[in-house]
């Protein structure tokens, strides 16, 4: 898709502490944008603006002209702070009172990497607003009845991880098995290594585990923890803090700590980046040894790397594609075109993410292009379509 400058870019200063967030809107649908909001030491204007583009293709990647679900705009926010900075909470206040116009009017977030949606929902109401959701009431039929199918749907659990927190994941392990199904590989015996066991990567590295795979690492902000034989995710996942980091103290005899770049190195068919953007650039690619690359975070392999990895045959499954469910069960979930039911949604996420993985492979073969190509050429096939049907504003 050519580069086209943002529908709207905001830099707000906070008056109490002089840190810096961010509000890119690339695109609008009926009036509406919707997009997460992270928050990461360094987090630039330019990061958000690339991962509100990266928003607009995802919503447009899901475009069904059955469903009832009708894509939105793509946004993002970004807050620059530690999230386990002791101020980073009131500074979280601050961000959404001085966003709440857009909030009320036309951005609706949601968690991303360094928060969650229940702090996010926390502080949302602490500012004053109805949800993080809001812009998007007014496009629905049923707003009470909506409203309720989310709240039961944020309410299931499936062994003890809330349903919003296994969606994407699901998506990104069903997009590893698309793969693995086409190259005709087995899931056992294929291994996986994970950088960033929070929301994205913990979900990944369950449902992977659960498929047969074997997870042989995992990183996260305090190291890596390898296990060539295979690793107790579980275990792992429940040893977890608020922020994703694992207790070390629940690890086993023979787990090994290693430095926190050596996920990029260990021996694995599959490497899942789940964390921060910019994970790896070409001096890390050389350490890559793994048939495929899969985008659970936003943005992890730099260009130039992707070339790279390209002209040697590593196949990179691009973040719009592999990482939407979350952000397209939200919509199914609201829009009601599914119920609140994990099973229910688990498995419209399998079915959806296996279809769109398949139509991407496909471009891909048909044109001669990497995977990320072919979803930027389907991403850009369908928005003039969504455009005329919907327009830019209510
Ligand atoms: N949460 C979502 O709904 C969602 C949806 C789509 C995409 N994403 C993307 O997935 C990525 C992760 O998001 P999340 O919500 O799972 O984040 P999270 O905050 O829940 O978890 C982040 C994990 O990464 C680890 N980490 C952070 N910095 C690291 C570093 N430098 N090296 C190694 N590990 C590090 C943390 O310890 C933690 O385990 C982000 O790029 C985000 O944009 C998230």
């Amino acid at each position: 898709m050519p580069a086209r400058a943002p529908l709207m870019s905001l830099v707000w200063t906070d008056h109490v502490t002089g840190r810096q967030g961010f509000l890119v809107v690339d695109r609008l649908v009926r009036g509406v944008a919707s997009g997460g909001l992270r928050m990461r030491p360094g987090c630039t204007l330019e990061e958000v603006t690339g991962l509100a583009r990266g928003m607009t293709m995802k919503e447009a990647l899901h475009y069904d002209p059955e469903a009832r679900y009708v894509p939105l705009g793509g946004a993002k926010g970004g807050i620059d702070c530690d999230p386990r900075d002791p101020g980073a909470y009131g500074l979280l206040v601050r961000y959404l009172r001085a966003m709440r116009p857009y909030i009320e009017s036309l951005w609706t977030t949601g968690e991303d990497l360094g928060l969650t949606q229940d702090l996010i929902d926390r502080a949302a109401a602490e500012a004053g607003l109805v949800s993080s959701v809001q812009a998007v009431y007014p496009l629905l039929d049923d707003e009470a009845t909506a409203r309720k199918r989310l709240a039961d749907a944020f309410a299931a659990e499936v062994d003890g991880i809330g349903l919003a927190e296994l969606a994407g994941g699901c998506g990104v392990a069903e997009s590893v098995l698309a793969a693995l199904d086409r190259a005709g590989v087995p899931y056992a015996g294929t291994r996986v290594a994970v950088q960033g066991l929070g929301t994205m990567g913990g979900a990944t590295a369950r449902f992977l585990a659960r498929a047969g795979l074997t997870v042989v690492a995992v990183a996260d902000v305090r190291g890596t923890i390898a296990r060539p034989a295979g690793l107790d995710v579980e275990a792992l996942l429940a040893a977890r803090d608020g922020y994703g980091t694992v207790d070390r103290g629940a690890l086993r005899p023979g787990d090994l700590e290693l430095p926190g770049d050596a996920w990029l190195s260990v021996e694995a068919e599959v490497l899942v980046p789940a964390a921060v953007s910019y994970a790896i650039d070409t001096a890390g690619q050389e350490r890559i040894s793994a048939r495929w690359i899969v985008e659970a975070a936003n943005m992890p392999v730099r260009p130039e790397a992707e070339r790279l990895l390209a002209a040697r045959g590593v196949t990179v499954l691009p973040d719009v594609v592999v990482n939407s469910g979350t952000n397209a069960w939200w919509w199914w979930t609201l829009f009601g075109d599914i119920g609140a039911d994990a099973d229910e949604a688990l498995a419209h996420i399998r079915r959806s993410m296996r279809a769109l993985v398949g139509l991407m492979l496909d471009r891909a073969a048909a044109d001669g292009t990497t995977p990320r190509t072919a979803a930027h050429a389907l991403a850009a096939d369908r928005l003039p379509v969504i455009t005329d049907r919907f327009g830019w504003y209510r």
